[in-house]
């Protein structure tokens, strides 16, 4: 547990005074303010875990790719031993960035400054003209490598962490572990990357997108109101749906959240009534196994399904055929979609994406946008994923297009004299709690999507930053 101290603004604003427990408000400073962003590269971005990557993307010895944990940029290498390794991307000599490319295959990293040259693993190996020793015999070789992250994998995705001693990954995924692991760890081999992300600029601070990555639902009824009249989840054809004279996405809104107090959060959407309009069976009817057969999780196949009951307990099994988890975020700044996209011939294709929103100033995140299939998806499924992930999220997808528009405005809104003490409201509580019977664990509230999860969320964005 962090100790709550008040950290201060240099005009007498403690950070804490910023968020309004009672109310459950925000205010807007924090969305433009440059001295609340520099202290979020220290409190959040350098304490907590940040997503660089899959290690699919790095696949050969001495494979490396340049990432950033908030604002510095590290190199992330695979070693002759096939260990993953994350260092800052900083030259211990003079500071000159050690990688220049955004990715390659070195055994040497050299820095085209003075030559001083590191192993993949960040060791120093030695200066120019030896026997001059110009690296000086004031410190030992030792200490003259490149400055090491804390790194980790989970189901080959690549996190690190500058705070060496802190919470270990799983500490910090705390309760919200069992869920992602019916994502991540689904699978006898694992995902893989389709290509290298998509990366694109927008004129917004990261926490307008970090915020609403942390599962608001809500907006997806007006941002993205043509999901439900044009398109794949259009319900033309849908005699049911269409005689119904609810919002198209209404049902799509009840279901199950989980909070947690690091501000991860999930939206588990109800999968009956998938079932029911993609297959015509009736779930109620069906055993796990059957509804696997019937609607195999976004990304298999029905090949596929027989492995899950290998690496995922009845437990989870039961949610994945049920509530499973669709749409949510990893604290401070990831986004995952594991969705199923409907086919005009009846079938269904899976999207899995993940998206981390880099800060690049108090006014710019660069959005990093990954497309992933199970290792041993067949050909012809990858190829499907990839077309309609890429017509649906990131550069060119339209749902996407339609968030990226709300967060500068957001930014915008945020430096007015008036805006910025104007308040981001997280209101709409949920009074319900867990489903009857409810397997998993966490803060799990149940019904049509409420403001929970982005309040935790918050909570835990004050926590981090009010510590000492
Ligand atoms: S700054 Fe890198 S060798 Fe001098
Ligand atoms: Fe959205």
């Amino acid at each position: 547990m962090l100790t709550k101290t008040s950290q201060v603004l240099s005009d007498g604003t403690k950070i804490s005074d910023l968020i309004y427990p009672d109310t459950r408000e925000v205010q807007m400073r924090v969305l433009s303010d440059p001295e609340i962003y520099q202290m979020e590269m220290e409190k959040i971005f350098g304490k907590t875990w940040v997503l660089l990557g899959h290690e699919s993307e790095i696949p050969n010895v001495n494979d490396f790719m340049v990432r950033d944990i908030g604002g510095d940029s590290v190199i992330v290498t695979r070693d002759k031993n096939d260990d993953i390794h994350v260092s800052l991307n900083v030259c211990p000599h003079r500071g000159m960035r050690v990688a220049l490319t955004d990715c390659g295959n070195a055994q040497i990293h050299k820095c085209i400054y003075h030559g001083w040259a590191f192993r993949p693993n960040g060791d120093f190996i030695g200066s120019p003209v030896k026997r001059e020793c110009m690296h000086g015999n004031i410190l030992p070789e030792s200490e003259l490598g490149l400055k090491k992250a804390r790194s980790v994998l989970y189901g080959g995705l690549i996190f690190a962490t500058w705070n060496i001693d802190g919470p270990s990954f799983d500490e910090f995924l705390g309760d919200a572990k069992w869920y992602y692991d019916i994502l991540f760890l689904r699978s006898d081999k694992g995902m893989e990357v389709l290509g290298p992300p998509q990366r694109f600029i927008v004129n917004a601070n990261w926490k307008t997108a970090g915020e609403q990555s942390a599962a608001d639902g809500f907006h997806t009824l007006t941002l993205h109101r043509w999901l439900g009249e044009v398109g794949n989840y259009a319900k033309k054809g849908d005699a049911a749906a269409e005689e119904s004279d609810e919002p198209d996405l209404t049902p799509e809104m009840y279901g199950v959240e989980i909070s947690s107090p690091h501000g991860h959060a999930l939206r588990c959407i109800d999968l009956a009534r998938k079932i029911r309009r993609l297959t015509g069976l009736e779930p109620d009817d069906l055993s796990i196994q059957e509804k696997l057969n019937a609607l195999p999780p976004a990304g298999m196949t029905k090949d596929m399904v027989e492995q899950l009951a290998r690496n995922l307990s009845e437990d989870q099994l039961k949610v994945l055929t049920t509530m499973p988890p669709q749409v949510g975020g990893m604290f401070p700044n990831i986004l995952f979609g594991f969705v199923y996209i409907p086919q005009p011939d009846g079938s269904v294709v899976g999207s899995m994406t993940l998206h981390t929103y880099i800060p690049r100033g108090p006014n710019k995140l660069e959005f990093c946008n990954w497309i992933f299939a199970e290792k041993d998806a067949p050909e012809e499924l990858r190829e499907k994923m990839l077309k309609q992930t890429i017509q649906l999220f990131g550069t060119s997808g339209m749902v996407e297009q339609d968030d990226s528009d709300t967060w500068p405005h957001m930014t915008l809104s945020a430096k007015g004299a008036m805006g910025k003490h104007m308040t981001l409201k997280y209101q709409a509580v949920y009074e319900t709690g867990k489903p009857e019977g409810w397997p998993g664990p966490g803060i799990v509230n149940e019904g049509f999507t409420k403001d929970d999860t982005q309040w935790h969320w918050w909570l835990y964005w004050n926590e981090l930053m009010s510590a000492e």
